[in-house]
């Protein structure tokens, strides 16, 4: 198996790419990487001299860096993506062209590569969020689709186009929609990664609105595996939900991580809410059960306690990047929303 992974110096693909190049030691895997903000070719350094393990510095919307890795490739599962809700908020030009645009390079290059009915596998890593906010009940992969965010909308943009180069052109495309993933080299603005560095360093968790959204919890590891499941037993033409089936509260995440670090529980804020925050996610799962046999296995208490150590011991990994262009995004998000937040000790009932 020649295996292409775009967006593989992230988190989802750094986790991806360490799994598979131990899980299948015949397969030879390349990245395809632009290395934006949230991409880290050191992530994966220690495999370069393995022989099985090539890097590449490119862009998925750039049709010939596109072509020039993927003409000898068995299988193509792209990560790549503009990645955070609240910075396609701020901006979201660069979600419209990674996240469909980019797609479509890949698809384009897919469809000229292998004319109809060729088996070049394409797995487009995608998102429970294209669901929309779901108050309650889980959805299925045949539920309308009604993302709300910019980055869940280029993201059912991009899958939908995937779908539409299997049923139009062939391309044998199959979509993952995943909850939220969690664990080790995840990039410190997610609320995970976030709260356990801040945690760290002593520094305040702002929590949105009332911190009562709801979020289901897959620990990256599970993740993989079910990544792994799909490309060797999933489907052409099929949907899957991933899912960890740990839903949660987002302030009982919070205290969670306050208990895991022995950080102050004062530390939790209150703060301004984010513009058109889902409230909840829920994934039905058994599709992927029934066809692949992949379940998650890790809970959340134990993910949690393997990532917080991950971020003990790496600290010089992640406070590189707190000290970079970080500290300009921080300033903008969450400068105004703490010096007005409210703390459990002024009302705020976390
Ligand atoms: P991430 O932000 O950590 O990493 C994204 C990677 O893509 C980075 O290495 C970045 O350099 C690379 N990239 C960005 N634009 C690129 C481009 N134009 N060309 C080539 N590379 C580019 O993201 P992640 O959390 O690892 O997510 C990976 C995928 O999984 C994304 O498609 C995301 O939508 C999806 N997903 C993530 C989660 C989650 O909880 N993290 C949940 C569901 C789905
Ligand atoms: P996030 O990790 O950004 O993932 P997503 O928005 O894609 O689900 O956020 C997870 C939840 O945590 C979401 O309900 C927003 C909330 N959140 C906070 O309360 N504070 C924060 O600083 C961040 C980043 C997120």
């Amino acid at each position: 198996m020649r295996l292409l992974v775009t967006g593989g110096a992230g988190f989802i693909g750094t986790n991806f790419v360490r799994y598979v190049h131990s899980a299948r030691p015949d397969w030879h895997i390349r990245v395809l990487d632009k290395l934006t903000y949230a991409g880290r070719r050191e992530n994966l350094q220690d495999l370069e001299g393995s022989g099985r393990y090539q890097f590449v510095r490119g862009d998925i919307c750039d049709p010939v860096a596109v072509r020039g890795v993927m003409s000898d490739v068995d299988a193509v599962v792209n990560f790549a993506a503009e990645t955070h809700v609240d910075r396609s908020i701020m901006d979201a030009g660069s979600f419209v062209r990674t996240d469909i645009e980019g797609v479509w390079v890949l698809l384009e290059e897919l469809r000229r590569g292998s004319p109809a009915g060729d088996s070049t596998r394409f797995i487009q890593i995608s998102t429970d969020e294209v669901y929309g906010s779901v108050e309650q009940g889980l959805s299925k992969e045949s539920d309308q689709l009604r993302p709300t965010s910019p980055y869940s909308a280029s993201k059912a943009g991009g899958e939908l186009l995937a779908m539409a180069y299997f049923h139009t052109h062939g391309v044998a495309v199959t979509v993952t929609r995943s909850s939220n993933n969690y664990g080790p080299w995840q990039y410190p603005e997610k609320l995970i990664p976030l709260f356990i560095t801040n945690a760290l360093e002593g520094q305040p968790l702002p929590l949105y609105g009332d911190g009562g959204n709801r979020r289901d919890w897959l620990y990256v590891e599970d993740q993989c595996a079910a990544l792994l499941a799909v490309l060797e037993k999933g489907t052409p033409g099929a949907v899957y939900n991933i899912g960890g089936g740990q839903e949660l509260e987002n302030s009982r995440v919070a205290r969670a991580i306050v208990e895991a670090t022995g950080a102050s529980e004062d530390l939790i804020r209150l703060v301004a809410d984010r513009p058109g925050h889902d409230r909840r996610y829920g994934l039905d799962c058994s599709r992927v059960r029934t066809e692949t046999g992949w379940h998650p296995v890790t809970p959340f208490e134990e993910g949690l306690a393997r990532t917080v150590e991950w971020y003990r011991e790496n600290v010089s990994w992640w406070s590189g990047i707190k000290s970079g262009e970080f500290r300009k995004y921080y300033e903008s998000m969450y400068g105004g929303r703490l010096s007005a937040g409210r703390g459990p000790s002024a009302g705020g009932k976390v």
